[in-house]
């Protein structure tokens, strides 16, 4: 293959995910690249050894953080790394944590691959894509954070499961941070073209925005761990789009200049995703009511990003 995309922290369970959805479609080599190199090494292996029965000529191969060097002229890297909360843990002290990891492997893709484009999928997920904005110093078209897909297919499912029908027909919309204070669009979220608003009543569809804001917490108290088929089939879409030139309009968090009245700061929005990253910020009119909740979910992002300074 000509194409070759780095999965950072790709032993984890999104990062296999990704990697191995990546494979599963011929869309390009994969590099997994983790701190436990071993492991890496036979998530590796165990995904190139099912190509051959999924009819997919990607290669892939497994290495440590000390191998970055297979990692090389990646045209997409995506980072899954980082930790989850551990209890006793505090907002702050993840936030560091993972600043800190950020740090390291954005240094080596820097290095490594300094045409690329970077796909951040560690949380708290915008202020994690910022600092890696910040830290690799790359345009801000070539760092785009993964959540409003994940968050999205979260909601078309919701209401798939509500309304009886086909999750392909529903395409949903939300704005906004990675968190709790996403903003989801019921106004812009439709079924076969058809508004939710016209096909389901207010307190339903506000059931499922709720649903879907609390999407993640839903799978970890499922679990017992954060989710990884839907963030890595989400992170794996926006790699497809990029590498096919597909020029997709999908939600994504990128860094605002003034784009829906906010300034230097990673928040979800309708993006164009091409060949050269964020080709375009699809800004669609907001109601007031929309506006301040993406305004508070801003501010949210806002005060995350404060705390590690980027
Ligand atoms: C989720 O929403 C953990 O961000 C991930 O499932």
């Amino acid at each position: 293959m000509n194409r070759k995309v780095t999965v950072v922290g790709g032993a984890g369970n999104v990062g296999a995910t990704v990697a191995r959805s990546i494979a599963q479609r011929e869309l390009a080599d994969v590099v997994v690249v983790d701190l436990a190199e071993t492991k890496a090494a036979g998530v590796a292996l165990d995904i190139y050894e099912s190509c051959p029965i999924e009819g997919s000529a990607s290669r892939v191969v497994g290495v440590g953080t000390k191998d970055f060097s297979e990692s090389a002229n990646s045209d997409v890297v995506v980072i899954t790394s980082g930790m989850p909360r551990k209890p006793g843990m505090s907002r702050d002290d993840l936030l560091n944590v993972n600043y800190k990891i950020m740090q390291d492997v954005t240094a080596e893709i820097v290095k490594y691959s300094p045409n690329c484009i970077i796909i951040p999928v560690a949380n708290p997920l915008d202020a994690m894509s910022q600092a890696v904005f910040k830290l690799s110093q790359f345009p801000r078209e070539r760092v785009i954070g993964m959540a409003g897909v994940l968050d999205s297919a979260r909601m078309s499912t919701f209401i798939a499961m509500e309304l009886g029908v086909s999750v392909e027909n529903v395409s949903s919309f939300v704005l906004g941070g990675h968190g709790d204070t996403m903003v989801p669009l019921p106004r812009y979220t439709t079924v076969a073209g058809i508004p939710i608003t016209e096909l389901l009543p207010p307190d339903r569809i506000a059931a499922i925005c709720e649903r879907t804001a609390n999407g993640g917490a839903e799978i970890t108290k499922l679990v017992g761990t954060s989710a990884w088929y839907a963030p890595g089939a989400s992170a794996a879409l926006m790699v497809e789009a990029i590498l096919k030139d597909q020029k997709k309009i999908m939600p994504c968090s990128v860094y605002l200049q003034g784009e829906y009245g906010v300034s230097n700061l990673f928040v979800g929005v309708p993006v164009k995703l091409g060949a050269k990253g964020m080709e375009k910020i699809i800004e669609i009119k907001l109601t007031a009511d929309e506006q301040a909740a993406f305004n508070k979910s801003a501010g949210a992002v806002k005060e995350l990003v404060d705390v590690i300074g980027v």
